[in-house]
């Protein structure tokens, strides 16, 4: 079996190929990522392996189908970049549902610390051997209120980490888990409680903005917000207008709504032409990571051993336990 991996990155390559050889898989690696213009690509293949900025539409699917291949198999948890109901009875899509929730709640907490007391400043300080405390106080973390958005697997290890620091917490999900032990309370109560608010909701209909002009006029004065879950979750002018007035006391953001183009790249001696993305990069209490979150050896290991499992299952008999069907959207 041959399958095409498209935004395949040198981090992604010994995984695969380690997993494949076990499952009898043959990987074809594609720096590019799947688009209209690129779907061609993966002709002569059995199907094609995609990740978070890969776009699965109608049209893609069209192009796909008429390769014969009709199986995608999603490197990732999310799947907002795939249009479900264009591609349903069309190709059956799978996700790696979980790989490594810890991976994703210790990245945010290793940004949460960072804004908070301010290492990253204080490297470059050392390393010039200056030595000053200068503009490096922190603010402490235990006693504080820390508001989940959502909690899944990813919420519910951010939740165990927040208790471990000694922090109150609170959660809200239209599907609370019951036996978590967690104290849910509404989606605005929320907000207005939390010093520190994590997102970790799927982003969907009804969740893109849900951090909007309204919303943040309703967070606490200073708290600090965590999206680790995707960009579209955060309205980004809202938020720049949030931290610029002072209102908000800082931004932690591994993902981008308009990060597809950017994120991934070394843009390094580019022209950045989103304004909205340098402004927020440029504050002082904004810390942007370039959706690295799940950048683990343990949780691309498991990313890479699950795919192989979901190739194998449905290439099997004909189903497989992780897909994704419009439904579920
Ligand atoms: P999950 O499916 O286990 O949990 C999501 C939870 O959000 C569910 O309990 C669901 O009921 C809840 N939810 C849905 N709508 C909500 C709403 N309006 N308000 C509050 N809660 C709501 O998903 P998991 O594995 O915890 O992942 C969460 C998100 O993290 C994924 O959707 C993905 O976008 C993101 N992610 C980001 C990564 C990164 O590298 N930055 C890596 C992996 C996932």
């Amino acid at each position: 079996m041959l399958f095409s991996v498209f935004d395949a990155k040198p981090y992604d390559i010994p995984g695969f190929e380690e997993a494949g050889a076990r499952y009898g898989i043959d990987y074809r690696f594609y720096e590019t990522r799947l688009t209209p213009q690129t779907a061609s690509l993966a002709k002569g293949s059995d199907g094609v392996v995609l990740f978070v900025n890969d776009i699965l539409n109608a049209e893609v699917a069209e192009q796909l189908c008429s390769y014969g291949i009709k199986f995608a198999a999603l490197r990732c948890a999310g799947f907002n970049n795939v249009d479900l109901r264009a591609v349903k009875g069309k190709i059956t899509v799978v996700r790696v549902p979980a790989y490594s929730p810890s991976a994703v709640a210790e990245h945010a907490f290793a940004l949460l610390l960072t804004l908070c007391r301010r290492t990253h400043k204080a490297y470059l300080r050392t390393r010039e051997f200056n030595f000053s405390l200068a503009g490096l106080t922190g603010i402490g973390l235990k006693g504080k209120t820390a508001g989940v958005v959502g909690t899944g697997r990813i919420g519910r290890e951010f939740a165990a980490v927040a208790a471990g620091f000694g922090m109150r917490v609170i959660a809200c999900d239209p599907f609370p888990d019951l036996s978590s032990g967690l104290c849910y309370c509404p989606t605005e109560e929320l907000f207005a409680r939390s010093d520190i608010l994590s997102l970790h909701c799927p982003l969907t209909a009804q969740t893109r903005h849900l951090v909007n002009a309204a919303s943040i006029r309703g967070m606490k004065r200073g708290a600090i917000l965590i999206n680790t879950s995707r960009g579209g979750l955060v309205d980004s002018a809202a938020l720049l207008e949030g931290i610029r007035s002072g209102w908000l006391g800082g931004a932690c953001l591994d993902v981008y709504e308009e990060e597809t183009d950017l994120f991934f790249e070394d843009l390094s001696d580019k022209l950045i032409r989103d304004e909205l993305l340098t402004s927020l990069i440029s504050m002082p209490n904004v810390l942007v990571t370039s959706h690295q979150a799940f950048l683990t050896d343990e949780a691309l290991r498991s990313i890479a051993e699950t795919t192989a499992e979901n190739i194998a299952e449905f290439f099997g008999c004909g189903r497989c336990r992780n897909e994704v069907t419009a439904r579920e959207d």
